[in-house]
Protein backbone atom coordinates (compact mmCIF):
# COMPACT_ATOMS: atom_id res chain seq x y z
CA UNK A 1 0.00 0.00 0.00
CA UNK A 2 1.60 3.04 -0.87
CA UNK A 3 2.20 6.00 1.48
CA UNK A 4 -0.82 8.34 2.67
CA UNK A 5 -0.92 11.73 1.04
CA UNK A 6 -0.67 14.00 4.32
CA UNK A 7 -2.95 17.25 4.42
CA UNK A 8 -1.97 20.42 6.20
CA UNK A 9 -5.38 21.94 6.80
CA UNK A 10 -5.67 25.85 7.24
CA UNK A 11 -8.67 26.80 8.89
CA UNK A 12 -11.32 24.86 11.06
CA UNK A 13 -14.50 27.01 10.31
CA UNK A 14 -17.73 25.99 8.58
CA UNK A 15 -15.69 24.59 5.53
CA UNK A 16 -12.67 22.92 7.51
CA UNK A 17 -14.58 21.41 9.94
CA UNK A 18 -16.54 19.02 7.36
CA UNK A 19 -13.40 18.86 5.32
CA UNK A 20 -12.14 17.09 8.63
CA UNK A 21 -14.58 15.22 8.99
CA UNK A 22 -15.15 14.21 5.00
CA UNK A 23 -11.57 13.41 4.38
CA UNK A 24 -12.01 10.52 7.79
CA UNK A 25 -15.15 9.14 6.30
CA UNK A 26 -14.04 9.15 2.57
CA UNK A 27 -10.66 8.09 2.83
CA UNK A 28 -11.17 4.99 1.71
CA UNK A 29 -12.93 5.92 -1.25
CA UNK A 30 -10.50 8.32 -2.39
CA UNK A 31 -7.55 5.88 -2.29
CA UNK A 32 -9.84 3.00 -4.19
CA UNK A 33 -10.36 5.93 -7.05
CA UNK A 34 -6.99 7.95 -6.54
CA UNK A 35 -4.46 5.05 -5.10
CA UNK A 36 -3.50 6.92 -2.12
CA UNK A 37 -5.26 7.59 1.15
CA UNK A 38 -5.37 11.21 1.97
CA UNK A 39 -4.64 12.07 6.00
CA UNK A 40 -4.83 15.28 8.09
CA UNK A 41 -1.61 15.96 9.58
CA UNK A 42 -2.31 19.31 11.12
CA UNK A 43 -4.29 21.82 11.95
CA UNK A 44 -3.86 25.71 11.76
CA UNK A 45 -6.54 27.94 13.66
CA UNK A 46 -6.04 31.30 15.61
CA UNK A 47 -5.84 29.33 18.92
CA UNK A 48 -4.19 26.18 17.63
CA UNK A 49 -1.45 24.82 15.23
CA UNK A 50 2.19 26.18 13.99
CA UNK A 51 2.02 26.60 10.85
CA UNK A 52 5.54 25.76 9.44
CA UNK A 53 5.21 22.55 11.02
CA UNK A 54 2.63 21.62 9.24
CA UNK A 55 3.85 22.92 6.32
CA UNK A 56 7.12 20.89 7.18
CA UNK A 57 4.49 17.78 7.57
CA UNK A 58 2.52 17.81 4.48
CA UNK A 59 2.33 16.97 1.13
CA UNK A 60 -1.01 19.27 0.27
CA UNK A 61 -2.09 22.55 1.75
CA UNK A 62 -5.82 23.41 2.42
CA UNK A 63 -6.43 27.06 2.65
CA UNK A 64 -9.78 27.27 4.47
CA UNK A 65 -9.44 30.75 6.42
CA UNK A 66 -10.93 33.05 4.01
CA UNK A 67 -9.52 36.83 3.62
CA UNK A 68 -6.22 37.56 1.97
CA UNK A 69 -4.37 38.38 4.99
CA UNK A 70 -2.35 35.67 6.34
CA UNK A 71 -4.03 33.89 3.73
CA UNK A 72 -1.53 35.30 1.06
CA UNK A 73 1.15 34.96 2.46
CA UNK A 74 0.57 31.08 3.46
CA UNK A 75 -0.33 30.22 0.20
CA UNK A 76 2.56 31.51 -0.84
CA UNK A 77 5.01 30.36 1.32
CA UNK A 78 3.11 26.84 0.78
CA UNK A 79 3.66 26.73 -3.19
CA UNK A 80 7.26 28.28 -2.93
CA UNK A 81 8.10 24.89 -0.91
CA UNK A 82 6.95 22.64 -3.37
CA UNK A 83 3.37 22.09 -1.63
CA UNK A 84 0.03 21.73 -4.27
CA UNK A 85 -2.45 24.00 -2.94
CA UNK A 86 -6.33 23.88 -2.68
CA UNK A 87 -8.46 27.22 -1.97
CA UNK A 88 -12.11 27.80 -1.31
CA UNK A 89 -11.26 31.60 -1.35
CA UNK A 90 -12.79 33.77 -4.09
CA UNK A 91 -11.06 37.10 -2.66
CA UNK A 92 -6.95 35.59 -2.47
CA UNK A 93 -7.52 34.02 -6.24
CA UNK A 94 -9.39 37.12 -7.76
CA UNK A 95 -6.87 39.44 -6.20
CA UNK A 96 -3.70 37.57 -6.29
CA UNK A 97 -4.23 35.00 -8.86
CA UNK A 98 -1.30 36.20 -11.12
CA UNK A 99 1.49 35.99 -7.92
CA UNK A 100 -0.27 32.88 -6.99
CA UNK A 101 -0.55 30.99 -10.32
CA UNK A 102 3.28 32.45 -11.46
CA UNK A 103 4.15 30.71 -7.70
CA UNK A 104 2.63 27.36 -8.68
CA UNK A 105 3.81 27.62 -12.45
CA UNK A 106 7.75 27.55 -10.90
CA UNK A 107 7.25 25.17 -8.44
CA UNK A 108 5.75 22.88 -10.53
CA UNK A 109 2.83 22.43 -8.21
CA UNK A 110 -1.53 22.96 -8.85
CA UNK A 111 -3.16 25.44 -7.64
CA UNK A 112 -6.61 24.09 -7.18
CA UNK A 113 -9.71 26.34 -6.23
CA UNK A 114 -13.17 24.56 -6.97
CA UNK A 115 -14.59 25.77 -4.29
CA UNK A 116 -14.33 29.32 -4.90
CA UNK A 117 -16.57 29.64 -7.24
CA UNK A 118 -20.45 28.58 -7.15
CA UNK A 119 -19.79 26.30 -4.05
CA UNK A 120 -20.07 22.25 -5.01
CA UNK A 121 -20.82 23.37 -8.69
CA UNK A 122 -17.80 22.27 -10.77
CA UNK A 123 -18.23 24.98 -12.94
CA UNK A 124 -14.13 25.69 -13.17
CA UNK A 125 -13.40 22.48 -13.40
CA UNK A 126 -15.93 22.10 -16.55
CA UNK A 127 -14.09 25.43 -17.97
CA UNK A 128 -10.39 24.50 -17.55
CA UNK A 129 -10.73 21.15 -18.29
CA UNK A 130 -13.64 19.51 -20.05
CA UNK A 131 -14.15 23.28 -22.07
CA UNK A 132 -10.01 23.53 -22.48
CA UNK A 133 -9.71 23.92 -26.02
CA UNK A 134 -13.25 25.52 -26.77
CA UNK A 135 -13.64 29.02 -27.58
CA UNK A 136 -15.00 30.38 -24.90
CA UNK A 137 -17.62 33.45 -25.68
CA UNK A 138 -19.81 33.94 -22.26
CA UNK A 139 -20.14 32.69 -19.04
CA UNK A 140 -22.39 34.02 -17.00
CA UNK A 141 -24.87 33.08 -13.95
CA UNK A 142 -26.30 33.30 -10.59
CA UNK A 143 -22.91 32.99 -8.37
CA UNK A 144 -24.37 34.24 -4.64
CA UNK A 145 -26.41 32.53 -3.50
CA UNK A 146 -27.14 35.09 -0.33
CA UNK A 147 -28.87 37.33 -3.07
CA UNK A 148 -30.37 34.98 -5.09
CA UNK A 149 -32.40 33.70 -1.64
CA UNK A 150 -33.19 37.44 -0.78
CA UNK A 151 -34.34 38.69 -4.49
CA UNK A 152 -36.41 35.02 -4.63
CA UNK A 153 -38.09 35.96 -1.55
CA UNK A 154 -39.11 39.37 -2.04
CA UNK A 155 -40.64 37.89 -5.32
CA UNK A 156 -42.85 35.22 -3.04
CA UNK A 157 -43.41 37.31 -0.06
CA UNK A 158 -43.77 40.87 -1.41
CA UNK A 159 -41.30 42.09 1.32
CA UNK A 160 -38.83 44.71 1.47
CA UNK A 161 -34.75 44.49 1.34
CA UNK A 162 -34.41 45.56 4.71
CA UNK A 163 -37.00 42.76 6.12
CA UNK A 164 -35.75 39.87 3.78
CA UNK A 165 -32.15 40.31 4.63
CA UNK A 166 -32.98 39.97 8.57
CA UNK A 167 -34.66 36.90 7.72
CA UNK A 168 -32.00 35.85 5.72
CA UNK A 169 -29.84 36.23 8.45
CA UNK A 170 -31.86 34.38 11.08
CA UNK A 171 -32.25 31.32 8.33
CA UNK A 172 -28.24 31.46 8.04
CA UNK A 173 -28.31 32.06 4.02
CA UNK A 174 -26.44 35.96 5.06
CA UNK A 175 -23.56 36.90 7.39
CA UNK A 176 -23.95 39.42 10.03
CA UNK A 177 -21.62 41.28 7.78
CA UNK A 178 -23.78 40.95 4.43
CA UNK A 179 -21.94 43.74 2.59
CA UNK A 180 -19.77 42.08 0.13
CA UNK A 181 -23.05 40.05 -0.60
CA UNK A 182 -24.92 42.26 -1.41
CA UNK A 183 -23.13 45.32 -2.82
CA UNK A 184 -21.91 42.64 -5.39
CA UNK A 185 -18.14 42.34 -4.23
CA UNK A 186 -18.27 38.64 -3.94
CA UNK A 187 -19.66 38.35 -7.18
CA UNK A 188 -17.65 40.27 -8.71
CA UNK A 189 -14.30 38.12 -7.43
CA UNK A 190 -15.93 35.31 -8.70
CA UNK A 191 -16.53 36.55 -11.95
CA UNK A 192 -12.83 38.17 -12.11
CA UNK A 193 -11.96 34.06 -11.65
CA UNK A 194 -14.39 32.75 -14.36
CA UNK A 195 -13.03 35.18 -16.74
CA UNK A 196 -10.12 34.82 -16.52
CA UNK A 197 -9.67 31.40 -16.57
CA UNK A 198 -12.08 31.38 -19.82
CA UNK A 199 -10.52 33.83 -21.61
CA UNK A 200 -6.82 33.24 -20.41
CA UNK A 201 -6.43 36.77 -19.54
CA UNK A 202 -5.25 38.81 -15.83
CA UNK A 203 -8.81 39.52 -15.05
CA UNK A 204 -8.46 40.85 -11.68
CA UNK A 205 -11.30 42.17 -8.94
CA UNK A 206 -10.48 45.51 -10.39
CA UNK A 207 -11.85 45.00 -13.86
CA UNK A 208 -15.12 43.89 -12.80
CA UNK A 209 -17.94 46.78 -12.49
CA UNK A 210 -20.28 45.54 -9.96
CA UNK A 211 -23.28 46.97 -8.76
CA UNK A 212 -26.03 45.31 -5.73
CA UNK A 213 -29.39 44.61 -4.67
CA UNK A 214 -29.73 47.06 -1.89
CA UNK A 215 -31.59 49.63 -3.51
CA UNK A 216 -34.24 46.97 -5.64
CA UNK A 217 -37.61 48.36 -4.19
CA UNK A 218 -40.66 45.44 -4.12
CA UNK A 219 -42.89 47.13 -6.47
CA UNK A 220 -39.64 46.99 -8.92
CA UNK A 221 -40.48 43.09 -8.54
CA UNK A 222 -44.00 43.15 -8.49
CA UNK A 223 -44.18 45.23 -12.22
CA UNK A 224 -41.88 43.21 -13.66
CA UNK A 225 -43.90 40.03 -12.82
CA UNK A 226 -46.33 41.40 -14.59
CA UNK A 227 -44.26 41.47 -17.65
CA UNK A 228 -43.43 38.33 -17.41
CA UNK A 229 -40.04 39.42 -16.23
CA UNK A 230 -38.07 37.40 -12.78
CA UNK A 231 -35.25 39.51 -11.08
CA UNK A 232 -31.79 38.25 -10.35
CA UNK A 233 -28.08 39.44 -9.43
CA UNK A 234 -26.00 38.32 -12.51
CA UNK A 235 -22.50 38.13 -12.88
CA UNK A 236 -21.66 38.14 -17.17
CA UNK A 237 -18.25 37.50 -18.68
CA UNK A 238 -18.12 37.83 -22.26
CA UNK A 239 -15.93 38.54 -25.08
CA UNK A 240 -17.14 41.62 -27.01
CA UNK A 241 -15.74 43.92 -29.88
CA UNK A 242 -12.57 45.50 -28.89
CA UNK A 243 -11.48 42.81 -25.89
CA UNK A 244 -14.06 41.56 -22.93
CA UNK A 245 -16.83 42.87 -20.23
CA UNK A 246 -16.79 41.72 -17.14
CA UNK A 247 -20.06 42.99 -14.86
CA UNK A 248 -22.80 42.24 -12.17
CA UNK A 249 -25.68 43.71 -12.17
CA UNK A 250 -29.33 43.14 -11.17
CA UNK A 251 -31.35 42.30 -13.81
CA UNK A 252 -34.55 41.10 -15.05
CA UNK A 253 -34.92 37.88 -16.85
CA UNK A 254 -37.74 36.16 -19.23
CA UNK A 255 -39.73 33.40 -18.30
CA UNK A 256 -38.07 30.82 -20.16
CA UNK A 257 -34.70 31.87 -19.75
CA UNK A 258 -32.35 28.48 -17.96
CA UNK A 259 -31.57 31.06 -14.64
CA UNK A 260 -35.02 32.50 -14.33
CA UNK A 261 -36.03 29.41 -12.57
CA UNK A 262 -33.34 29.28 -10.08
CA UNK A 263 -34.32 30.30 -6.68
CA UNK A 264 -33.24 30.37 -3.64
CA UNK A 265 -29.79 29.93 -2.17
CA UNK A 266 -28.78 28.15 -5.36
CA UNK A 267 -26.27 29.17 -8.01
CA UNK A 268 -25.84 28.45 -11.89
CA UNK A 269 -23.69 29.17 -14.30
CA UNK A 270 -23.77 29.14 -18.15
CA UNK A 271 -20.87 28.77 -20.65
CA UNK A 272 -21.74 29.40 -24.38
CA UNK A 273 -19.57 28.48 -27.28
CA UNK A 274 -20.26 28.11 -30.74
CA UNK A 275 -18.82 24.59 -30.54
CA UNK A 276 -21.56 23.65 -27.85
CA UNK A 277 -24.43 26.19 -28.20
CA UNK A 278 -24.30 26.52 -24.04
CA UNK A 279 -24.23 24.34 -20.85
CA UNK A 280 -26.14 25.61 -17.22
CA UNK A 281 -24.47 23.44 -14.37
CA UNK A 282 -26.91 24.76 -11.22
CA UNK A 283 -26.68 23.32 -7.54
CA UNK A 284 -25.88 24.48 -3.72
CA UNK A 285 -23.36 27.32 -3.97
CA UNK A 286 -22.43 27.18 -0.15
CA UNK A 287 -22.94 24.80 2.80
CA UNK A 288 -20.07 23.40 4.89
CA UNK A 289 -20.41 19.81 3.71
CA UNK A 290 -21.27 21.05 0.07
CA UNK A 291 -18.18 23.23 -0.15
CA UNK A 292 -16.46 20.55 1.27
CA UNK A 293 -17.49 18.01 -1.03
CA UNK A 294 -15.70 20.40 -3.71
CA UNK A 295 -12.55 20.87 -1.52
CA UNK A 296 -12.20 16.63 -1.49
CA UNK A 297 -13.01 16.79 -5.19
CA UNK A 298 -9.31 18.86 -5.83
CA UNK A 299 -7.94 16.91 -3.43
CA UNK A 300 -8.59 13.71 -5.22
CA UNK A 301 -7.32 15.25 -8.64
CA UNK A 302 -4.49 16.38 -7.06
CA UNK A 303 -3.77 12.76 -6.27
CA UNK A 304 -4.26 10.92 -9.52
CA UNK A 305 -1.79 13.44 -10.76
CA UNK A 306 -4.09 15.79 -13.32
CA UNK A 307 -2.93 19.24 -13.82
CA UNK A 308 -4.66 21.79 -15.39
CA UNK A 309 -2.78 24.54 -17.03
CA UNK A 310 -4.07 28.22 -16.31
CA UNK A 311 -2.18 30.08 -19.22
CA UNK A 312 -2.18 33.71 -19.58
CA UNK A 313 -2.31 34.12 -23.51
CA UNK A 314 -2.89 37.65 -23.65
CA UNK A 315 -4.23 40.64 -21.78
CA UNK A 316 -7.67 41.35 -23.17
CA UNK A 317 -9.14 45.29 -23.38
CA UNK A 318 -11.61 45.29 -20.85
CA UNK A 319 -14.61 47.22 -22.48
CA UNK A 320 -16.97 48.96 -20.39
CA UNK A 321 -19.99 50.41 -22.33
CA UNK A 322 -21.73 47.74 -24.19
CA UNK A 323 -25.04 47.54 -25.13
CA UNK A 324 -27.87 46.47 -22.91
CA UNK A 325 -31.56 46.73 -22.25
CA UNK A 326 -33.61 48.60 -19.53
CA UNK A 327 -36.44 48.29 -17.49
CA UNK A 328 -37.04 52.07 -16.07
CA UNK A 329 -40.08 52.68 -13.47
CA UNK A 330 -40.91 56.33 -13.33
CA UNK A 331 -43.36 57.75 -10.35
CA UNK A 332 -45.05 60.87 -12.73
CA UNK A 333 -48.21 63.13 -12.25
CA UNK A 334 -51.29 61.61 -13.66
CA UNK A 335 -51.66 64.70 -16.75
CA UNK A 336 -52.23 65.04 -20.31
CA UNK A 337 -48.68 64.26 -22.69
CA UNK A 338 -46.69 62.89 -20.22
CA UNK A 339 -46.09 59.24 -22.24
CA UNK A 340 -45.77 61.61 -24.65
CA UNK A 341 -42.37 63.86 -23.72
CA UNK A 342 -41.47 60.74 -22.27
CA UNK A 343 -41.31 59.29 -25.82
CA UNK A 344 -39.73 61.89 -27.32
CA UNK A 345 -37.08 61.79 -25.12
CA UNK A 346 -36.46 57.89 -25.73
CA UNK A 347 -36.80 58.48 -29.19
CA UNK A 348 -34.11 61.88 -29.23
CA UNK A 349 -31.81 59.47 -28.14
CA UNK A 350 -32.85 56.51 -30.31
CA UNK A 351 -34.02 54.21 -27.12
CA UNK A 352 -36.38 51.95 -28.57
CA UNK A 353 -39.27 50.39 -26.40
CA UNK A 354 -40.69 47.27 -26.05
CA UNK A 355 -43.38 46.97 -23.52
CA UNK A 356 -45.10 49.51 -21.44
CA UNK A 357 -47.46 48.77 -18.53
CA UNK A 358 -49.34 52.31 -17.28
CA UNK A 359 -50.83 52.23 -13.62
CA UNK A 360 -52.81 53.93 -11.19
CA UNK A 361 -53.89 58.26 -11.11
CA UNK A 362 -53.52 61.58 -9.71
CA UNK A 363 -50.61 61.70 -7.92
CA UNK A 364 -49.82 57.78 -7.99
CA UNK A 365 -49.42 57.34 -11.21
CA UNK A 366 -46.53 54.57 -12.63
CA UNK A 367 -45.19 54.04 -15.97
CA UNK A 368 -42.84 51.04 -16.35
CA UNK A 369 -41.07 50.26 -19.16
CA UNK A 370 -38.70 47.59 -20.78
CA UNK A 371 -36.46 48.90 -23.78
CA UNK A 372 -34.91 47.10 -26.56
CA UNK A 373 -31.38 46.73 -26.30
CA UNK A 374 -28.94 49.38 -27.31
CA UNK A 375 -25.64 51.39 -26.14
CA UNK A 376 -25.97 51.93 -22.34
CA UNK A 377 -24.40 55.43 -22.96
CA UNK A 378 -27.74 56.39 -25.38
CA UNK A 379 -30.07 55.01 -22.13
CA UNK A 380 -27.80 56.96 -19.73
CA UNK A 381 -28.03 60.08 -21.62
CA UNK A 382 -32.32 59.64 -22.38
CA UNK A 383 -32.29 59.00 -17.77
CA UNK A 384 -30.61 61.95 -17.21
CA UNK A 385 -33.08 64.03 -19.35
CA UNK A 386 -35.92 61.94 -17.75
CA UNK A 387 -34.84 62.59 -14.88
CA UNK A 388 -35.35 66.62 -14.50
CA UNK A 389 -38.66 66.34 -16.42
CA UNK A 390 -41.38 68.37 -13.99
CA UNK A 391 -44.36 66.20 -13.79
CA UNK A 392 -41.28 63.38 -12.07
CA UNK A 393 -42.21 62.47 -8.57
CA UNK A 394 -39.59 60.44 -7.64
CA UNK A 395 -35.83 59.60 -9.22
CA UNK A 396 -36.25 57.30 -11.87
CA UNK A 397 -35.25 53.52 -11.70
CA UNK A 398 -34.02 51.64 -13.90
CA UNK A 399 -32.71 48.00 -13.96
CA UNK A 400 -31.11 46.27 -17.03
CA UNK A 401 -33.28 43.07 -18.93
CA UNK A 402 -31.43 40.08 -20.35
CA UNK A 403 -33.55 40.35 -23.72
CA UNK A 404 -32.72 36.87 -24.86
CA UNK A 405 -35.24 34.74 -24.63
CA UNK A 406 -34.93 30.65 -24.90
CA UNK A 407 -37.88 28.51 -26.46
N1 LIG B 1 -19.05 28.84 4.36
C1 LIG B 1 -19.36 28.56 3.10
O1 LIG B 1 -20.47 28.09 2.80
C2 LIG B 1 -18.36 28.79 1.99
C3 LIG B 1 -18.72 28.53 0.65
C4 LIG B 1 -17.77 28.70 -0.36
C5 LIG B 1 -16.50 29.16 -0.04
N2 LIG B 1 -16.19 29.45 1.27
C6 LIG B 1 -14.85 29.93 1.55
O2 LIG B 1 -14.19 29.03 2.41
C7 LIG B 1 -13.28 29.72 3.26
C8 LIG B 1 -13.57 29.39 4.73
O3 LIG B 1 -14.89 29.82 5.05
P1 LIG B 1 -15.62 29.36 6.40
O4 LIG B 1 -17.04 29.72 6.23
O5 LIG B 1 -15.26 27.95 6.75
O6 LIG B 1 -14.93 30.36 7.47
P2 LIG B 1 -14.99 30.29 9.06
O7 LIG B 1 -16.09 29.40 9.51
O8 LIG B 1 -14.94 31.68 9.55
O9 LIG B 1 -13.61 29.57 9.47
C9 LIG B 1 -12.37 30.20 9.33
C10 LIG B 1 -11.28 29.35 9.99
O10 LIG B 1 -10.03 29.99 9.76
C11 LIG B 1 -9.38 30.20 10.99
N3 LIG B 1 -8.63 31.46 10.97
C12 LIG B 1 -9.13 32.72 10.81
N4 LIG B 1 -8.13 33.63 10.87
C13 LIG B 1 -7.00 32.92 11.05
C14 LIG B 1 -5.63 33.28 11.21
N5 LIG B 1 -5.24 34.56 11.18
N6 LIG B 1 -4.72 32.29 11.39
C15 LIG B 1 -5.11 31.00 11.43
N7 LIG B 1 -6.39 30.59 11.31
C16 LIG B 1 -7.31 31.54 11.12
C17 LIG B 1 -10.46 30.25 12.04
O11 LIG B 1 -9.86 29.93 13.28
P3 LIG B 1 -10.68 29.74 14.66
O12 LIG B 1 -11.38 28.40 14.49
O13 LIG B 1 -9.63 29.72 15.70
O14 LIG B 1 -11.64 30.89 14.73
C18 LIG B 1 -11.44 29.20 11.49
O15 LIG B 1 -11.04 27.90 11.91
C19 LIG B 1 -13.44 31.22 2.91
O16 LIG B 1 -12.48 31.58 1.94
C20 LIG B 1 -14.83 31.27 2.28
O17 LIG B 1 -14.99 32.34 1.36
C21 LIG B 1 -17.08 29.28 2.28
Amino acid sequence: MSKPVRIGLLGRGTVGGAFHELVAERADEVAAVAGRRPEVNGVLRRSEGDFDGILAGSDIVIELIGGTDPARDYVLRALRAGRHVVSANKQLIAQHGDELFAAAREAGVQLRFEAAVAGVVPVIRVIQESLAATEITKVFGIVNGTTNFILSEMASTGAGYEETLRRAQELGYAEADPTDDVNGADAAAKMAILARLAFHSPVGLGDVAFEGITEIQPDDIAYAKELGLSLKLLGVAERVEGGISVRVFPCFLYRGHPLAPVEGPFNAVMVEAPTITEITMSGPGAGGTETATAVLGDVVSIISGKAPVHEVRERLEIVRDISSSFYLHLEVADRPGVLAQIADVLGRNEVSVRSVVQRGHGDDARLVMVMHEGPEARFRAALEEIAVLDFLRAAPRAIRVIEEEFV
